[in-house]
């Protein structure tokens, strides 16, 4: 089992490192600047430490001209190690921000493009969470990682050769903390890998968890829930910690190790510097060269060694970014034949939908069972039907968010016919249930789904949504300002929002989900009243539990607890049904 799991953890390191590398490849140019300016000031650090050794012997010689050379030498290295950092890190600074915004902007587009099934089944917290967490470490790791490793390994070279050409045995001697690593290794990598996952998951649940309450903070305070929740935060808030001490607790574990190893190669390295000097065999400037170039050696030693939980915590964002991106794309394959049929779309669309079957992914019962139903243009398809049946569920099969399991859904522009897919997204406008408003201008909202539209077009389409003469009694008009989920807005005037948008996206087929069940019947009255007339060859869709809706429809369906769609025979409705 033990061997297994080091097996497995190995395979995910490999995959998620080759992941790693094909950015690494794209960024040849950054990252090779990097290993540049690392080697560099590399040989830098240790040729200023053998400058130094021929200042102290030309001091103690009294050579005055090795020391006026050996001075300036040290006076020049030194300048150009400090010149030399403060351009690195301004260059540093920009490309780590280039390399991790082109990192973000493509996870968020290859998010956004997934199927929605699978990427909707994620927390939008955690989705934050690694878009924002995860991306950082990966895109430091890309153009960091590498360089330091070349960088830290030349100057281990470096300063062993350094040390080797005066001393062997000296050398030998600042190498005595590599067999602790190489034994420990295996139980490392794994255990650092467990505790970075543990905190980047915690991390994950900590924002999921805020960023759920925090919008939901009128319900908790209605509930009077406040107290509940600031425990609840405290408590999860806790366990973050928790696991970070523990994690911590081993860091600190390692680092005493680390530095308990260190001490005692420092001073096996001074008791045999002082015994040679001793013998006279080496000079004063030797052995300070000996001192110095020997806690490179062990410093650069450790830090190589410190690279391993890097190159763990950057694997393991690797591997947390890679779950939420390997899903497909949605393909848009139709995308030229849906265009060329929507040119067309003018006398109306049909919808033929047969044998449609349907289940959500880990559930065992469809949803939707052998659904047969075929829509003219200009009708207006009524859908009944006890809540949790599946009306809403139609209504996203026909958008192409979910995919049917078996069955057809075809899309007819004269002769001309086309699978539903997300390609034919076009071809819809969709009220849903829920608020789906952003935080901006009435004018902002309304332009998303129709950038060219003039004012005059917005105010005409919310005159047709009865939603005008609130626009036209605030003082800014189209510029009144929409709250987070359109949470200045009453309910029904949200919903005419939505409406207006829907209308001004102009499709030739309107899907309204229980679009109007805020609203007054008057106000349903007129505002349905106003989408018919605008376009009559316009199929429009509706689910509803009210019957005053009903009224507006040339047909009515009932979806039925068994997923499937028959005509409605005007049994009672169930909101009927439970005030009777
Ligand atoms: N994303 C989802 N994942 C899994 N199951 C889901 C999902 N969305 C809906 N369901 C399930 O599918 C069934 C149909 O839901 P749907 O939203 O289509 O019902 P509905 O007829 O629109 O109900 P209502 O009248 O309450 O709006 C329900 O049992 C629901 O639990
Ligand atoms: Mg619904």
């Amino acid at each position: 089992m033990k061997q297994y799991l080091n097996k497995r953890v190995l395979r995910n390191v490999i995959r998620e490192w080759k992941w790693i590398f094909s950015y690494i490849r794209r960024y040849k140019l950054t990252v090779f600047v990097y290993i540049f300016f690392g080697l560099f000031s590399s040989v830098l650090a240790v040729a200023s430490s053998v400058a130094s050794k021929f200042l102290i012997d030309a001091v103690i010689d009294k050579n005055r001209d090795t020391l006026y050379i050996s001075a300036s030498a040290v006076a020049v290295l030194l300048v150009s190690q400090t010149l030399f950092q403060a351009l690195s890190s301004r260059i540093t600074v920009a490309l780590s921000t280039k390399v991790g915004n082109e990192l973000r902007n493509e996870i968020y587009s290859t998010v956004v493009r997934a199927e929605w099934e699978k990427i909707g089944a994620f927390h939008s917290g955690e989705l934050l969470n690694r878009l924002e967490g995860d991306v950082s470490t990966v895109a430091s790791g890309i153009i960091n990682f590498i360089p330091s490793v070349f960088s830290k390994t030349l100057t281990f070279v470096l300063s062993f050769a350094v040390v080797l050409h005066y001393d062997a045995v000296m050398a030998f001697l600042a190498l005595l903390s590599a067999p602790f690593f190489v034994f420990s290794s295996r139980f490392l990598v794994k255990t650092i890998r467990k505790f970075s996952k543990q905190t980047r998951e915690m991390n994950g649940k900590v924002l999921s968890f805020s960023e759920e309450s925090l919008r939901n903070l009128q319900f908790i305070k209605s509930f009077d829930l406040v107290s509940r929740y600031i425990v609840l935060f405290k408590e999860l808030t806790e366990k973050y910690r928790e696991v970070r001490l523990k994690y911590e607790k081993f860091n600190i574990l390692m680092t005493m190790v680390l530095s308990l190893l260190g001490i005692v190669v420092s001073y096996a390295c001074y008791g045999w510097a002082v015994f040679r000097l001793w013998q006279g065999l080496i000079t004063v400037g030797t052995m300070t060269l000996f001192l110095q170039i020997s806690s490179t050696l062990t410093n650069s030693f450790s830090s190589l060694a410190s690279l391993a939980p890097l190159m763990i915590s950057i694997s393991t964002g690797a591997g947390r970014i890679m779950e939420i991106t390997r899903f497909k794309a949605e393909s848009d394959a139709d995308r030229d034949l849906a265009a060329e049929l929507l040119k067309r779309s003018g006398d109306g669309v049909r919808i033929d939908i047969s044998g449609l079957s349907f289940a959500y992914e880990g559930a065992d019962a469809n949803v939707l069972n052998g659904v047969g139903l075929s829509v003219r243009p200009g009708e207006r398809l009524g859908l009944v039907g006890r809540s949790g049946n599946g009306k809403t569920t139609l209504l996203k099969l026909l958008l192409g968010l979910v995919r049917p399991r078996s069955g057809e859904m075809k899309l007819s522009v004269g002769d001309d016919t086309i699978n539903i897919s997300d390609s034919t997204r076009r071809f819809f406008s969709y009220v849903p249930q829920e608020s789906t408003l952003f935080s901006g201008t009435v004018a902002q909202n309304l332009r998303i789904v129709a950038p060219e539209a003039t004012d005059e077009k917005l105010m005409e389409t919310l005159a047709l949504a009865c939603m005008d003469d609130f626009i036209a009694s605030q003082p800014e008009g189209l510029e009144y300002q929409v709250g987070e989920n359109g949470d200045n807005l009453s309910r029904g005037q949200l919903q005419r929002l939505l409406i207006a948008r829907a209308v001004l996206r102009n499709a030739p087929v309107m899907l309204l989900d229980e679009a109007t069940s805020a609203l007054d019947t008057d106000t349903e009255a007129k505002v349905l009243g106003n989408i018919i007339k605008d376009d009559p060859k316009k199929i429009i869709i509706l689910t509803a539990h009210r019957k005053s809706v009903l009224e507006y429809c040339t047909r009515v369906c009932s979806v039925t607890s068994d997923g499937r769609v028959e005509p409605f025979r005007g049994e009672q409705l169930p909101e009927e049904e439970a005030s009777s």
